[in-house]
C-alpha cells in the first residue's frame, strides 16, 4: 500500500470537516499541550497534523514555534491556505514521520492525534519511537492520541492498531514516563462515537542515551 498516495486522494476528495477525525476545536489537545507548561516561544511539532484546527488554536493561544508535518501535501495546503498571513511563520514538512529527516533535539513537544495508531507493524512503531527519541529535547513532552481498545478496528479504510494508556506506554519503553492520560469519546461529523486515548509522557533518556539516529 502506498501511504502517501493513499492519503494524497483523501485529502484531494474529501472536505476538511467530512472526514471522521475532524474536531471544530481540538480541545483535549491544545489542554494537554497547555499543561506541559512550556512557554509560548517552545518548539511544538503537530505530526500528521492533517488539515487539523489544532494549528489555529495554538495560534490563538499565543504559542510562536509550530511545525506541521504530513505525508499528505495536499492536507497541509488545506492548513496553509485557512491560516493564512501566519503561514510564513509556520514551519511545514512534507513525509512519512517514520523516516523523514528530523532535526535533533530540535523540539519540546511532539503532539499526534490519530496518527501512531496507523502504524500497526513493529518496525514501523520502531522508526517511529526512534524519531521521538531524535528530534525531540531530553525531557521533552509527547503526547499520542489513538484508538482506545473499544475504538474502531479501521479508519479511512486503514487497519488501526488499539490501546489503553499502559500498552500505548509500553510501546514507547522505558525512555519515556507516563504522566497523564485520559480517554474521549470523538463524535463524527456524522454522529457517530469514536473512542480515543491520550497518552502524555516525557522523554527521560539523557543525551548520553542512544538511539539508532544518535549512534550515526
Ligand atoms: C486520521 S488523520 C488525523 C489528522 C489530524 N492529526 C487530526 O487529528 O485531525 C491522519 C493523518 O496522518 C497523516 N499520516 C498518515 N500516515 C502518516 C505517516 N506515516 N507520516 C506522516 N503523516 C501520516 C495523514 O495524511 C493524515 O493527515
Amino acid at each position: 500500500m502506498d501511504t502517501k498516495a493513499h492519503w494524497s486522494q483523501v485529502y484531494r476528495t474529501k472536505a476538511a470537516d467530512d472526514v471522521s477525525w475532524y474536531q471544530t476545536h481540538p480541545e483535549l489537545s491544545l489542554a494537554f499541550i497547555q499543561a506541559t507548561q512550556v512557554a509560548l516561544n517552545a518548539s511544538i511539532i503537530d505530526v500528521g497534523a492533517g488539515a487539523s484546527t489544532l494549528v489555529d488554536d495554538l495560534l490563538e493561544a499565543g504559542y510562536t514555534d509550530i511545525t506541521l508535518l504530513d505525508i499528505a501535501q495536499e492536507a497541509l495546503e488545506v492548513a496553509r491556505t485557512r491560516v493564512h498571513a501566519a503561514a510564513s511563520r509556520l514551519t511545514w514538512l512534507i513525509g512519512d514521520i517514520t523516516t523523514i529527516p528530523l532535526a535533533r533535539h530540535r523540539y519540546d513537544v511532539w503532539h499526534d492525534r490519530a496518527v501512531f495508531h496507523f502504524l500497526t507493524d513493529p518496525l514501523q512503531q520502531k522508526g517511529y519511537i526512534d524519531q521521538v527519541l531524535h528530534a525531540i529535547k531530553p525531557g521533552g513532552h509527547i503526547i499520542v492520541a489513538t484508538f482506545a481498545p473499544d475504538g474502531p478496528e479501521k479508519c479511512s479504510g486503514l487497519a488501526t492498531a488499539r490501546y489503553d494508556a499502559t500498552a500505548l506506554h509500553g510501546v514507547f519503553g522505558s525512555q519515556f514516563s507516563l504522566i497523564d492520560s485520559t480517554q474521549e469519546s470523538h463524535h463524527t461529523p456524522w454522529g457517530t462515537e469514536q473512542r480515543f486515548v491520550y497518552c502524555y509522557c516525557r522523554k527521560t533518556v539523557s543525551d548520553a542515551s542512544m538511539s539508532i539516529h544518535e549512534s550515526a
